[in-house]
């Protein structure tokens, strides 16, 4: 018989390739990360495989993103953990276990959880051994905690963001007992590396450069959910680049709530702009994109090194906000109207082909139509590539819920729609720049809608549909643009 792996003798190093059915699961835990979750990792595994023998069938284990490109990477760590433990991926939330990463940035992201919640319900009466677990920024909220106790009983797991590294064994919990297992921490200054992690794409991937935020933007929620910013060591992320490069990934993006400030709280600081430097260097990364820049942090230094590289991408995600001084103050996003407009046009002076797009709230309280004035006079000045815009929505706990002024639902939908309208002129406008020119793409997927297409990126973010065959999925082919319809274009290949 095989002997068995004691994990408190492996290094983490050696932990990837550990093969966890032959993990000695008769000791107890080692106390030592991440060692610890291959163990309870090591368990789940004798879990599902008795399971699915006595169900005589493969068990399914569903991941629902609901956030932004950060929550999109965690939950690429949680199914990486589903599959080490022998589940199947599955996209129907009929799944055997379901988990949903929520986000909690706006409201109208809770009540989806809540609905759809009320949905899993009904599965789970008719499929009794089915798991429900619920994780992510949402869950670093008491008052959801407080509702899930009281009105979802039925859930059976619950986490949040700051113990996420423990998945292996909050899952170990749940699959033993019957009861809500919850464990919310309120910080963590530990980053722990080297888990499992289930790509979406296998050629491209988000890599987390830091963690949290210290903006405190007053109508923002993040701060509290994701807690104080810290900076990952640039050796550790460049090692997990080298590695996904080793892995096949040619497209790589950073991520940080304001990569920006990135490095300011290291040991051996380092600027966001020097990471940039050294990432270029790596072996078999073509392509680099980074979110999210705050325009206050910005530096001469990151625009001088975007404009000298030809790996990082065309693009850069600058969120506004607002365009009026007075309400950007009252969203202590420090800068100015002016500010923003300058580090706008210095941007396009030095990289005239960069894509600029960004975010908008539309109705921060004491918002007047004078104020979404200047809002729609920055979009017009600055011609975005493209906009998300947003309608405020009041975040308890923070600065901006407790503000006198709460704008009227009518009148924000009015102003929203004025943004909405002028967001679409421009970004029509810039959107057709390319059009005639041969551009590289990189390409990611066979088109939903006609199976005769592909579907390619555009160093600037767009999109291109040009005829083409699945083997192409995850190349460079260089495509002509010939027609632009809107937010992205139709080309051939050349
Ligand atoms: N760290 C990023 C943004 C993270 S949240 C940055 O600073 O740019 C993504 C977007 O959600 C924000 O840019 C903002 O436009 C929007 N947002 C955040 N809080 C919001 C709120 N309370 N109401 C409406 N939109 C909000
Ligand atoms: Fe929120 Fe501001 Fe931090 Fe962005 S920078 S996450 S908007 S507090
Ligand atoms: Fe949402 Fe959390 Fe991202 S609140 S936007 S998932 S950091």
């Amino acid at each position: 018989m095989d002997s068995y792996i004691d994990l408190k003798n492996i290094t983490t190093e050696e932990l990837k390739n550990v093969d966890l059915d032959r993990v000695n699961v008769a000791c107890s835990p080692p106390d030592l990360e991440p060692q610890r979750q291959y163990y309870f990792m090591a368990k789940c595994r004798q879990i599902v495989k008795s399971e699915s023998e006595r169900l005589g069938r493969p068990l399914y284990a569903c991941t629902v993103t609901m956030g932004c490109q950060m929550n999109a990477r965690d939950s690429e760590k949680l199914t990486g953990i589903l599959l080490a433990v022998g589940y199947e991926e599955a996209t129907e939330e009929t799944a055997d276990f379901v988990i949903y990463n929520t986000c909690t940035v706006r409201d109208n992201a809770n009540q989806r959880v809540y609905g759809r919640l009320g949905v899993l319900h009904g599965y789970k009466r008719r499929k009794p051994g089915m798991k429900i677990a619920l994780c992510g920024c949402m869950m670093q909220e008491a008052s959801v905690i407080e509702k899930i106790r009281k009105s979802y009983p039925f859930v059976d797991l619950v986490f949040g963001t700051h113990n996420l590294f423990k998945f292996a064994e909050f899952l170990y919990t749940a699959l033993v007992s019957d009861r809500m297992v919850i464990d919310i921490w309120q910080e963590t200054d530990r980053v722990v590396e080297e888990l499992p992690c289930e790509r979406k794409y296998p050629f491209k991937s988000g890599i987390n450069i830091m963690f949290g935020c210290n903006n405190f933007c007053s109508y923002c929620i993040v701060p509290y959910v994701r807690g104080r910013e810290r900076s990952r060591e640039a050796e550790d992320i460049l090692r997990e680049i080298r590695g996904l490069a080793g892995d096949g990934v040619t497209e790589i993006m950073l991520l940080g709530q304001n990569v920006n400030s990135y490095g300011k709280n290291l040991e051996h600081p380092l600027t966001f702009a020097q990471l940039l430097e050294k990432v270029q260097e790596i072996e078999g990364i073509r392509r680099i994109r980074f979110m999210t820049s705050h325009p206050k942090d910005l530096s001469d230094d990151l625009i001088r090194v975007m404009k000298q590289s030809d790996r990082i991408c065309r693009h850069l995600h600058l969120p506004l906000q607002s365009g009026s001084t007075k309400i950007l103050r009252a969203m202590n996003r420090r800068y100015t109207k002016e500010q923003y407009l300058a580090l706008v046009e210095k941007i396009r002076r030095e990289i005239p082909d960069i894509s600029i797009t960004t975010d908008i709230i539309v109705g921060f309280p004491g918002e007047t139509a004078e104020d979404v004035e200047e809002t729609l006079d920055v979009i017009r000045k600055a011609g975005f590539d493209n906009a998300f815009t947003f309608v405020y929505s009041k975040r308890t706990g923070t600065p901006a819920a407790a503000m006198a002024e709460q704008v009227p639902e009518a009148q924000v939908r009015q102003q929203f729609d004025r943004v909405l309208r002028t967001v679409q002129e421009t970004a029509r406008k810039q959107a057709g720049r390319l059009l005639g020119q041969v551009e590289e793409v990189l390409v990611e997927e066979q088109n939903a809608h006609e199976e005769s297409l592909m579907t390619g990126r555009l160093s600037c973010n767009m999109l291109v549909h040009f005829p083409g065959g699945r083997e192409l999925i995850g190349q460079y082919v260089t495509v002509s643009l010939d027609e632009c319809r809107g937010f992205y274009y139709m080309g051939k290949r050349r």
